[in-house]
């Protein structure tokens, strides 16, 4: 081995350290892990192989042909998270700015082969200047060989990215792709365009972190579906994930520990919901008081927060929790709660993960900005991923399930397997008062006193609709339950469909309302 390094260093090529001591210290300057390190934070403890130490570019264009680096500014190989493979791939900044030239690429694209072929998530460990620039259309094009790599692999494996640096231009589109992106604030950025592109073309001034850093990703446009204070956090994260992730699409999820009481009745539920059906409370209270252990790992935690998203254990089952929350905008759906629900409901499905889904939620979102946003179209995707889920698929109905959105919310109509309803639930086309104003107008209108005739007929249309009882008469609910109960029925559910096979017609692929 020493004789091989000798060897390419005599032919030109530098250390194995990277772009060398000054270059790492700048690196370090700016609060930043190497390459290296990132790998052992984010891998078991030596259980790192590296392949294609000795790869180099192969270009000679611009001065690259005296400037060779063992690895080319990307280190990839295999280890262990909690025990279970995975493939990596780690840019290093202090090369050429991690940029990516056709060497880099390939090595990048056998990674991704080798993990597709052995069925093992790819965790790509981002901080790039992008296509290299001396390299030309052979850089772009490899740029597109992972692509395409990620895209055949999307669903079979999962693919995670972490952004630990800049990720600029075409390269977001690898990410992209990606089931599930981390970012670092401060350090990290994805954007199309850079800020001096955007000043020159439409005169807004910002800066990095301001167009693309972890909050506007992790908040605003949803690219992102973490952000952390530091890489150390972010990439304890991703260990943390592999506590509910399989290997591949036929692979089941890891088991919990599973120690938490199935039996566990829970008092906390039944005085969760206030009095009034206007009043909003914290969905995750309700949730954390019924999963394995009170642990959520929450998911797009920060962006359109009305719609609740993560992995938990129940009963030692991996699940997805799929949750309208009341106490953002009321628990309403909207183009981005439609959008970032269907994604993960799409993940789960395609990993095998069983999907618990807690409703509250009083319809779509009215307004000028979401009809001309297209919510329609947006709020479809939501529909459209409940309704190809064949995962196990349950429901809880905590209060209201009004309009479209009781369709859309796992309902049984579209192969929820259980479906239980709190006594406090009201499915029904609308609220009493949104009913009774449409159905009773001209009667309210011509009353003594509107006020009192409206409060009447309300009371009226609450005895009919406002509970679970009609849905349950239909067996629309399986059924209406305790809510102390809510955590030993669910994990019976989820005990009865273990074994569930479910498929949707052979086709080569439905057309998702993107
Ligand atoms: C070659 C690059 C490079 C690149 C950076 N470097 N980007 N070399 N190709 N794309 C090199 C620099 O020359 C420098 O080398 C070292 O990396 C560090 O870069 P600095 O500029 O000194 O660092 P910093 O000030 O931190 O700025 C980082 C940066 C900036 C913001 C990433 O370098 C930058 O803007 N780079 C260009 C980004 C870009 O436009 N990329 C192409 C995007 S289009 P030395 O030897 O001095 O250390 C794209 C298309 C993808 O990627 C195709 C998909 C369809």
């Amino acid at each position: 081995m020493k004789d091989a390094i000798e060897r390419l260093k005599a032919l030109g090529r530098e250390s194995l350290k990277g772009g060398g001591e000054a270059r790492l210290e700048a690196q370090r300057a700016r609060g930043k892990l190497t390459g290296r390190e990132r790998l052992d934070l984010l891998l078991d403890d030596e259980s790192f192989v590296e392949l294609d130490r000795f790869v180099t570019h192969r270009s000679t264009d611009f001065g690259l042909a005296d400037r060779r680096v063992l690895g080319d500014g990307v280190i990839t190989g295999y280890g262990t998270i909690r025990g279970r493979p995975v493939y990596v791939y780690s840019q290093d900044f202090t090369v050429f700015g991690g940029s990516l030239g056709e060497a880099h690429a390939e090595k990048i694209v056998k990674i991704q082969e080798m993990a597709l072929r052995n069925g093992a998530p790819v965790i790509g460990l981002n901080d790039s200047g992008g296509a290299r620039i001396q390299e030309g259309v052979a850089a772009l094009g490899g740029y597109a060989d992972i692509f395409l790599r990620n895209t055949l692999a999307s669903g079979v494996i999962p693919q995670i990215s972490v952004i630990l640096g800049p990720c600029a231009g075409g390269a977001v589109y690898s990410p992209a792709i990606t089931d599930l992106v981390y970012m670092v604030r401060g350090t990290s950025f994805m954007f199309v365009t850079g800020p001096d592109v955007v000043k020159t073309v439409t005169h807004e001034e910002i800066d990095k972190e301001g167009l693309g850093g972890a909050d506007v990703h992790a908040g605003t446009s949803g690219v992102a579906h973490f952000a952390h204070d530091d890489e150390v956090q972010s990439l304890a994260a991703v260990r943390e994930l592999f506590r509910y992730i399989p290997g591949n699409n036929a692979e089941r999820p890891p088991a919990g520990p599973g120690t938490d009481p199935h039996d566990r009745r829970s008092d906390e539920l039944a005085a969760l919901i206030p009095e009034r059906p206007n009043r909003p409370y914290d969905m995750s209270a309700v949730i954390r008081e019924v999963v394995d252990d009170g642990v959520l790992y929450e998911v797009h935690a920060g962006f359109a927060r009305n719609l609740l998203t993560g992995f938990a254990h129940l009963g030692g089952h991996t699940v997805g929790i799929v949750a309208n929350q009341p106490a953002v905008l009321a628990g309403v759906l909207d183009i981005d709660a439609s959008v970032k629900g269907a994604r993960f409901v799409r993940f789960c499905d395609a990993f095998n993960i069983p999907l618990v889904v807690f409703e509250d939620v009083p319809g779509f979102l009215p307004g000028v900005g979401q009809e001309h946003g297209g919510i329609i179209r947006h709020g479809a995707k939501l529909l459209y991923a409940f309704c190809e889920a064949t995962v196990p698929k349950v429901t809880v109905v905590t209060r209201k399930a009004y309009g479209g959105a009781y369709d859309v919310m796992n309902s049984k109509h579209i192969r929820g397997d259980i479906n239980l309803g709190w006594p406090t639930a009201e499915i029904a086309v609308m609220g009493p008062k949104g009913a009774v104003e449409i159905l009773f107008r001209k009667e309210i209108a011509a009353a003594d006193d509107p006020a009192a005739a409206t409060e009447a007929r309300m009371a009226e249309y609450r005895e009919k609709f406002s509970h679970p009882y009609v849905a349950a008469g239909r067996g629309y609910l399986d059924d209406v339950i305790d809510p102390r109960d809510t955590r030993p029925r669910l994990i019976s559910a989820l005990d009865m469909l273990a074994d569930k096979r479910d498929s949707n017609p052979p086709r080569k692929h439905g057309n998702l309302p993107l």
